[in-house]
This record gives C-alpha cells, structure tokens and sequence, in this order.
C-alpha cells in the first residue's frame, strides 16, 4: 500500500497546484523537529523564488486549502514559510487498520521482485570461529532477511575458504603424523574410508600449528605448496582427504552458526570457483584483457580520475597458479551462469575495501557481468573490546566466538537467576536466547561500517537500546495479552483499532505507520541498523503506552478492545522486526 509520505505528498502537491504553484513544491518529509509535529513541507520556500512572493503568503495559501481537509489534525504555516503537519488520529488508526488488512505490515514492493545473491559468512574450513566472523554473518543474514522480506529471491552463500594453501598445510601435516593412510599411497585403488582420520578439535589443533611449523621450516612449506598444487589438479586421495576436513569443518560450523540462529542457502566456496578458472584465463587472456607483468597474468583496473593507486588485479602467479582474486572471479561468473542475479552483496571486513574494488572493476571491464548487474561491497567495521582494539581474550589471544557466547549467556542466566523464580532448565533456555539477541542486537544496532565496543554490561542490560530490552517488551506484550485472554477469552482479531485516546497511544500508532518506509530504506541502504532504530523506538512508544494506561483492569470495553488490538499488533511488528534480524525472543524472561 501507499506510504503515508506519498499519500501526503500527493494531498499537499494537490493544495500547491489548486494554489496555482508548480506540482514540485508538495514535498513532504518527516519533521526533524518532532516536538512540533510529524510531518514537514518546505515547498513554499523553493517556491517563493520561482513565483517571487514570500514564502509564508504562499505557505498560507496553501495551508488555507488545506485546512479542509479531515486528514489533518493541525495544519500551520510558520515563518519563514514552512508548513508544519499534524496527522488527525482518525487518519492515523484508520491508516493502521488499513495495514492490518492488507498485510505485509503495510509494505508493498514497487516493480519487480529479482535474485540477489549475498556472500556473507567467509568462514575458513579448519579453522574455529573468532569473533571476527561474528559481524559479518549477523549483518549478511539480517542484509538477506531484509530482501527477502521486501520480496526479492535472495540466495546466501558462505563462501567458505576452502581453497588454497591451508588445505595444503593440514594435507603436509596429516601425512607426516600419519603417513600410512591411504590416501599418501599413490598405488592405492581401493575405496578410502568413509570415517574421517580426525576430529574437529584434531583438526584445529592441526592448522595452526603446520602455519606456525611452515614459517620457519622452507622445505616444509614447500611440501604444503605442492600439495597444495597436486590437491587443485585432480588427484585423488588428497581430493579424499579435503572432502573429510570440509565435512568435519562443516558441521561444526553449522552448529555455531544454527546457534545464531544463521542459516545460509548455499555451503560453497572458493572451491566451486576452480572448474570455472581455466576458460576464465583463457578467456581473459584472448580478449586481450589481461596481459603478463614481470610473468604475473594480471588486468589493469586504474580508472580516470582515480584519487588513489589502484592496482592491477592479478589472475595467475608467475608459478601459474591462481589466487583469492581468481576465485572470486571465477565465483562471479559461477553466479551469473546459475542464478542469473541483479546484485551480488558482499558482507565483508571493511580492510578487504580495495581488493574488492579491484575484483569489481576487472569483472566489469571483461564484461563477467552485465551493466545492470549491482556489485556492492558492504564493509563492516571491528568490533574492539573496551581499550578501543580488536577484541581479544584475557591473555591476548583471539577470542573464539564460541567462547564469547558462552560469556555471554552465562552473564545473561545469572541475571536471570538471581531475580526470577525459574528452573535452571528453563533459566539456560532463556539466558541462551536473551544472549545471543544481546550479542547480535549489540552488533547489528551499529551502522555496519563504524567499529564498536563490544560491552557485555551494556549489552546485557534489559535497559537502553539492546536486544533483551526489545525481547523483555515482547514478552510483556504477550503476558497482557495472556491476562487479557484469561479475563475474556479469545481475542477478536477483526476488531478495528480506535482513534487514539491519549498522547502516547498516537505516538505508537504513528510509528507503527512508518515501518513500511522504514523496510525500504534499510533495504536501499542495506542498513540492519535502521530495523534496530525503528525497533526500538517501537518499544519505547508501547513502553511509554503501557505505562500510561491501565490496559488489562480499563472499564470501557470499546476502548480495551482497541488497545488489545493495538497490542497485538505491535507485537507482531515488534516480532516481524526482530525476525529479520534473525532474532528470536522468549515466551518469558
Ligand atoms: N574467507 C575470507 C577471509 O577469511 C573471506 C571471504 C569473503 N568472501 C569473498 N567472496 N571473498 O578473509
């Protein structure tokens, strides 16, 4: 349906033109000064140069057709010639209802839904998750859930590091520590096992210590290249051995990420990108795109009036063998060939800017994707610990995300304990909930590209702008409708809501009113936060709403009928919002 800043737009354009005054003055935006109402227009301004007249005459005019109008319950022109906008409560619940109604909260899509892929997650095979990864997979699912809601096809891909030297260290390693497996015999035909040689736990111990052994050990790294090397063209027991590190990698990750609640559509990776590398280079080589730089096979990517170096971007090493670029490329054009996408979204640690400039611009200039095909790199920034620097353990190490959720749900069930009458059962299913929305309401209510402090206390406090602080309003949203339930039954999901009765009943419903422009802007500006702002300032309105009525013992009936309803569907706003920030609130807490 409409957005009411069209539907306003429309009914003040209107009162210019009838005013005699060009259709471009009735601009309507939302006031930024709250305090004296909700909706601004400064046409009168711009058209007093055109017309050369005094902004408040014409801003009179206007005002005096507008008045008539039932849509406004205050309408005035100030000087120097705005026109100050209040919403007659009658407009506002009826416009409310109306969202009821239609459904979708109110939020149409304008043209055509389409795919878009989002490559978020980046998670390395054998390698724990850190904190790091936190970000990244928070932003991209609440990026996609976002899409989806809007009514686009999205695709989620992990775009697991699988690829590359790494698999080649843990391959050299494994075969020194246990050199009598199958798959180091080159005369062996038979089936490999099916069961892994290692665990998770095995195999993170593996990694980093083959990296650490191979940095002071040249031969040693020379082995890992090569099987490195040998794994990339085909051969068989090292292709064996990498499918069981990434099976073994892969359902830890599952869990970790499950946990957060993130799932992805696709479990790909730099991998998948290696069958399309070899026509690629031929590809880019033949039509002249690339060209050999002291033996590196390399695409210039500096553009006029470029401010900074960009340098070119390197396809194959000088020994021929292909790099992250090459895999990203090749990523690309895997893509285009199988979703056929209108924009590919990169959520991505900020550093990693450049690089994907460069992957970018050489895709465009060899035409891997269509003009009207959108590449967007949304660079996320750190998350540092209270001493402003990347967040790390007590000891200095990098901390495993694991580890910080389980802090996290800790702190959130003491809280939890000490001040409610629960079971310890029912304490750890709650505080698992209410910490994971502390973490990730934490992370996602920041403009994605600033870094920020990850701070438990503030995070966890059921106060402010936090994620239990959203959940505790839902579940007290949901208690007064159980009271309500138990005094006088089934509520009637028909019921109209009532103009407002009071203040703060139309401060909720107004705000109520925006979510459908506000989903287009965070959808435009792949902005999770602003579902966080909106969220919040949800609560807040109900909160101030609650506080001023008794809503459950009110006397007139009409009237908490009303306010039931109203309740209710703030609760489903409130839980449609934090179901696309891939949050999931408790039945109590
Ligand atoms: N695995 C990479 C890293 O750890 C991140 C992958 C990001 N995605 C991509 N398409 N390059 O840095």
């Amino acid at each position: 349906m409409k957005k009411i800043l069209d539907l306003l737009k429309e009914e003040v354009t209107e009162a210019f033109v009838k005013a005699g005054y060009d259709e471009k003055y009735g601009m309507v935006t939302i006031s930024n000064r709250p305090d004296l109402c909700q909706y601004q227009c400064n046409g009168a301004m711009a058209a007093a140069k055109q017309y050369k007249k005094a902004p408040i005459m014409i801003a009179n005019e206007v005002v005096a057709i507008l008045e008539k109008s039932d849509s406004f319950k205050e309408i005035s022109a100030i000087n120097p010639g705005f026109i100050n906008i209040i919403l007659s409560d009658s407009y506002i619940s009826k416009y409310v209802n109306q969202m009821r109604e239609e459904g979708h909260f109110g939020y149409t899509l304008e043209g055509e839904p389409y795919t878009i892929v989002v490559d978020y997650g980046g998670p390395n095979v054998a390698k724990p998750l850190h904190v790091g990864h936190l970000r990244a997979a928070a932003i991209g699912e609440a990026v996609k859930r976002i899409g989806k809601f809007v009514g686009h096809n999205m695709i989620g891909d992990v775009h697991l590091g699988d690829w590359g030297l790494q698999m080649g260290l843990i391959i050299t390693e494994l075969k020194k520590r246990q050199p009598d497996l199958p798959y180091f015999d080159p005369d062996f035909t038979g089936e490999y096992p099916e069961e892994a040689p290692f665990t998770i736990s095995e195999l993170e111990e593996i990694y980093p210590y083959a990296s650490g052994y191979s940095k002071k050990h040249p031969d040693y790294l020379e082995e890992a290249r090569n099987a490195t090397f040998r794994l990339q063209k085909g051969e068989r027991g090292y292709a064996a051995l990498w499918k069981h590190i990434c099976n073994v990698s892969i359902s830890d990750l599952k869990k970790n990420y499950d946990r957060l609640n993130i799932h992805f559509e696709l479990w790909k990776g730099e991998s998948d990108a290696e069958s399309y590398i070899p026509d690629l280079v031929k590809y880019l080589k033949d039509e002249g795109y690339a060209h050999y730089s002291d033996g590196a096979l390399v695409v210039d990517v500096k553009e006029e009036g470029d401010t900074k170096e960009i340098p070119p971007c390197m396809i194959l090493k000088s020994d021929g063998s292909a790099l992250y670029n090459t895999t990203d490329l090749g990523t690309i054009v895997e893509r285009v060939k199988l979703f056929n996408p209108k924009a590919i979204k990169y959520v991505i640690d900020k550093r990693q800017d450049l690089y994907f400039q460069q992957v970018f611009r050489c895709a465009r200039k060899a035409k891997l994707v269509g003009d009207d095909v959108e590449l967007t790199f949304l660079g996320f920034g750190t998350m540092n610990g209270k001493d402003g620097k990347p967040f790390k353990t007590r000891d200095g190490g990098v901390m495993r995300l694991e580890t910080m959720i389980n802090d996290v749900t800790e702190a959130v069930y003491q809280k939890i304990i000490e001040n409610r009458d629960m079971n310890e059962e029912e304490a750890r299913a709650i505080a698992e909930k209410v910490g994971v929305a502390a973490i990730k309401y934490g992370d996602l209510s920041n403009q994605a590209s600033k870094d920020y402090i990850f701070d438990l206390e503030r995070f966890t406090s059921f106060e402010g702008n936090t994620g239990p602080y959203i959940l505790y309003t839902i579940v007290r949203i949901k208690s007064i409708l159980a009271k309500y339930k138990e005094l006088h039954g089934e509520l009637d999901t028909e019921l109209k809501i009532l103009p407002a009765f009071s203040e703060s009943e139309t401060a909720l419903m107004l705000q109520i009113t925006k979510f459908n422009e506000m989903i287009d802007v965070a959808f435009k500006e792949n902005a999770p936060y602003k579902v966080c702002q909106f969220v919040y300032e949800l609560a807040n309105a109900f909160n101030r709403f609650y506080h001023e009525n008794k809503i459950v013992t009110e006397e007139d009936k009409d009237k908490q009928a009303s306010w039931i309803a109203l309740c209710q569907y703030t609760l489903d706003m409130l839980n449609q919002c934090i179901d696309i920030l891939a949050i999931e609130a408790p039945d109590r807490m």
